[in-house]
């Protein structure tokens, strides 16, 4: 399964960066268009709690591949951390496979790769 992500400051591309160091498959902005297939989706929370314009408009056209979501925020925003994914989530059915404080931890990158093994093959 490929890994799909969006960054406004690098947070999100830095763990996918570490992610791909060791799971095989292709990662792309949403920005570089259409997924091949299934993907996991890796973005981050804008305004209070919103999903990003960039990756709405990228879940607006290629939805069908989304398999579940990683969403990056910051503790500081409390309630509304890592909103993102909840809002991805409860819109497309999908699980919320992890929620990142910025760049996220090495627990959090296990728990993703964890995830991608168990559910799909990185060529799914
Ligand atoms: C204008 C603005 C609004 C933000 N709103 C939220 C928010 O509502 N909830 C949250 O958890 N993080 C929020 N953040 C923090 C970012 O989601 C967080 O820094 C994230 O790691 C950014 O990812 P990126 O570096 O890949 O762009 C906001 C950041 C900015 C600049």
């Amino acid at each position: 399964m490929q890994v799909v992500y969006d960054t406004l400051t690098g947070n999100v591309r830095r763990f996918v960066q570490a992610l791909c160091a060791e799971w095989p498959a292709p990662a792309c902005q949403v920005q570089s268009g259409a997924p091949d297939g299934a993907f996991l989706l890796v973005t981050y929370t804008f305004g209070t709690g919103e999903v990003p314009d960039s990756t709405r408009r990228f879940l607006q056209a290629h939805a069908a591949g989304l398999r579940g979501v990683v969403a990056s925020g910051s503790y500081h925003w409390g309630a509304n951390f890592a909103r993102a994914g909840d809002r991805i989530s409860a819109e497309y059915g999908v699980p919320v496979v992890a929620k990142l404080n910025k760049g996220g931890t090495e627990a959090d990158r296990r728990a993703v790769l964890d995830w991608l093994r168990s559910n799909h093959g990185p060529m799914d």
